[in-house]
Formats: structure tokens, C-alpha cells, sequence
């Protein structure tokens, strides 16, 4: 087990004028579970890659229980990767899979052998042990691929996107067992996934990466509640949270011709000390519904009804469009003329029209 700090780290690719990983920060604890999360492109295999000696650290240090990496090569760094493209060997056992690692150390068999049963019998591959992979499910060799990691006892795991080859439900029912695991065996790991659900279901702690950059590095609930930018407000959270950029007015800022919506007194304060005239304004669709007067006027222009919840997809003007969640079933139809307000306990995130930074 171990701590992993970046320290200002960065990778830029040969040929490329554009760094791929700027100037990282990251403190992680020992024993925790970080998911490095963010659009496709955004850094972050590389910075996983880094951290696994397996992409130069150009700039800056990464340090594995206080121990600077750079010049330390890949095999001594005492790292267990899984990958999104794991390939077992096809004509060797699950169990030899598993232990294969350890066999090339130069394990004694029996010792093998009791840590491949003991890993089999947490990623519940017992009965599978003599079977070859190509007759097991899908969800099984991701399996046997964490099994591999885990009986080399490392002191970090590396994962990027282990579970992106499964069907949506077996990734549900994986992440759970992936996070339940880790959190057993405490080994501090770092996990990549451009999937911002995985990420806040699985992370201790979760670092949202765009362009290379860092955005946000904190718990879930956190990342939800506030968001330190708008690029973070928007990524985490499904639907989508409302982001509208709209003029101020005495009240509030107004949303489309003459509605407007209301902010607290705190907030117009800290507008005016700003000096804004325009301001972005972000709301969960949980936290607005459909009411019968007093809201913003809006059309409706789709309605999904997931079951247990529906969600309302409304414009209040060109351009401006805006998501409510509502409870009851078929709340509105479409092209219907509605009033959607903000729940009494919602929250309207301000941030800047430019920066796009929380004020
Ligand atoms: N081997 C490479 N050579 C040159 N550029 C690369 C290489 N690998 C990645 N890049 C570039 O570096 C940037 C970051 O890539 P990276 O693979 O880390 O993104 P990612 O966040 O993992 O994306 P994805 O979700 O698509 O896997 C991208 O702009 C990518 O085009
Ligand atoms: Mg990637």
C-alpha cells in the first residue's frame, strides 16, 4: 500500500505541440480509490500511463510512497495495470492465468497456488479454476483479468476503463464488486473512466480532467454540490444540470423574453460586487418542476419517462433550453405551454459568463 502524489507532472507527446497531461496535481491517500474522469481525449491514460512508467514524466514528479518515479522503470514500480483490452492467454487454465505472474517471479507452486484460490475465492472464480477462457462469460474474464492483478499484491492498481467490453448491466453489477474489493483488500488505486456515473459511484475522491487539466479533484457528493467550474457542472450529473448565460435583472437574471428567475438576496450582492451584467446560472433538473403559475414559461419538446421519474425537455426561447425532473407520471405533453420553478430547497449555482469559474 502507498501514497501517490503528482507533483505539477506532465507529458507531452513527441510530434505534438499540445501537452497531453498539464501540469498535474494530485494527493492521493493510501489505500484510496481515485477515478480520473473527463471527455474523450482529455489526459487521462496518460496520466494513469505515467503514474505506470509506461509514458515519459516530462515535466514535474510522480511519487509512489514518497519514492520519485521518474528513471524507475515499469516492472519496479511495484503496480498491477487492467486494462479495457486484457487478453488472457487462450490455451492456459484460469488458474494459470491468474498465477502466471507469479510464476515468473519464481513463486513455489504451492504458494501460487493458495493465493490464486484465495483471489479466486473473493472474485468468486472458484469453480472456474480449470476452465479455459474462452468458456466463460464476458463478465468472468474481466474477472480473471482483476485476479491476475490481485495475486501479485501490488502496492497500487491501474485501471482504465476495465469495464467498457461488458454489457451495461454486468458494468453495474462489476463496478459494485470492483469497488466492494478494493475497499477489502485497500489497495490505493487509480481508476480511468469517461463515465461520469462509474466515477461517482466508485471514487473516494474524484478528479475531473479536461484538455489535460485538472478541474476539480474532490469527493462525489462534492463534485454534485459544488462544482468549481461550469465545464465540471455540466459533466457531472444526468440529465444534464441547466446552464444558461442571461442578463441581471433586480430579481434575479432573466430567462428567455420576460421571465425571470429568482435568485437569494446573497447572491445579487455578490453579482453586483462583481459588477456583472450577464451571469451563468446552473440548475439541476431535480430541482426544478413543473407548477401551475409563478415559474418560467416554457414549450415543451420531449418528454422521457424512465419509470420511477420523467423528464421534461422544454425551451423558454431560442436557444434556452431547459430540463426538468418531475415524480408524477406525464406531467406535460409535448408542445405543451408550461411553467417550470425552482423547487423551494433547489440550489442555483452561479458562475462567471467568461471564466466560467464558480463565484
Ligand atoms: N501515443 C500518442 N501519441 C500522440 N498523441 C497521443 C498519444 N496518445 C494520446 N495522445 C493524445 O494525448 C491526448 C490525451 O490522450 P489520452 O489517451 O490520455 O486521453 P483519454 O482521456 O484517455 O481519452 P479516451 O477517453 O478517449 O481514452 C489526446 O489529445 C490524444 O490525442
Ligand atoms: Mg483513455
Amino acid at each position: 500500500m502507498a501514497t501517490i502524489t503528482y507533483r505539477s507532472a506532465s507529458c507531452i507527446y513527441e510530434g505534438s505541440d499540445k501537452l497531453a497531461v498539464d501540469s498535474l496535481n494530485l494527493d492521493i491517500a493510501d489505500g484510496e480509490f481515485v477515478v480520473l474522469v473527463g471527455p474523450s481525449g482529455s489526459g487521462k491514460s496518460t496520466a494513469l500511463r505515467m503514474l505506470a512508467g509506461l509514458e515519459d514524466i516530462d515535466e514535474g514528479t510522480i511519487e509512489i510512497g514518497g519514492r520519485d518515479m521518474r528513471g524507475v522503470p515499469s516492472k519496479d514500480r511495484d503496480i498491477a495495470m487492467v486494462f479495457q483490452n486484457y487478453a488472457l492467454y487462450p490455451n492456459k487454465t484460469v488458474a494459470e492465468n491468474m498465477g502466471f505472474a507469479l510464476k515468473l517471479r519464481g513463486v513455489p507452486r504451492d504458494e501460487r497456488r493458495r493465493k490464486v484460490e484465495e483471489a479466486a475465492k473473493l472474485l468468486d472464480l472458484t469453480d472456474f479454476l480449470d476452465r479455459k477462457p474462452a468458456k466463460l462469460s464476458g463478465g468472468q474474464r474481466q474477472r480473471v483479468a482483476m485476479g491476475r492483478a490481485i495475486v501479485r499484491e501490488p502496492q497500487v492498481f491501474c485501471m482504465d476503463e476495465p469495464l467498457s467490453n461488458l454489457d451495461a448491466k454486468l458494468r453495474v453489477q462489476t463496478r459494485t464488486q470492483i469497488a466492494a474489493l478494493q475497499r477489502r483488500l485497500g489497495t490505493t488505486t487509480v481508476y480511468v473512466t469517461h463515465d461520469q456515473v462509474e466515477a461517482m459511484t466508485m471514487g473516494d475522491r474524484v478528479a475531473v480532467l479536461r484538455n489535460g487539466k485538472l478541474q476539480q479533484f474532490a469527493s462525489p457528493a462534492e463534485l454534485y454540490d459544488k462544482p468549481a467550474n461550469a465545464f465540471v457542472a455540466g459533466f457531472i450529473g444526468s440529465p444534464a444540470m441547466n446552464l444558461l448565460t442571461a442578463p441581471i435583472t433586480a430579481q434575479g437574471v432573466r430567462i428567455g423574453d420576460d421571465s425571470t428567475l429568482e435568485l437569494e438576496r446573497d447572491q445579487m450582492t455578490l453579482l453586483h460586487d462583481a459588477g456583472l451584467e450577464q451571469v451563468t446560472v446552473g440548475v439541476r433538473p431535480e430541482h426544478l418542476q413543473v407548477s401551475d403559475s409563478g415559474g418560467i414559461d416554457v414549450v415543451v419538446d420531449l418528454v422521457e419517462d424512465l419509470g420511477s421519474e420523467t423528464y421534461v425537455y422544454t425551451h423558454a426561447g431560442p436557444g434556452v433550453q431547459l430540463v426538468a425532473r418531475s415524480l408524477s407520471r406525464a406531467p406535460a405533453r409535448l408542445a405543451d405551454t408550461i411553467e417550470l420553478r425552482k423547487i423551494p430547497e433547489g440550489v442555483v449555482h452561479l458562475f462567471h459568463p467568461e471564466t466560467g469559474e464558480r463565484l
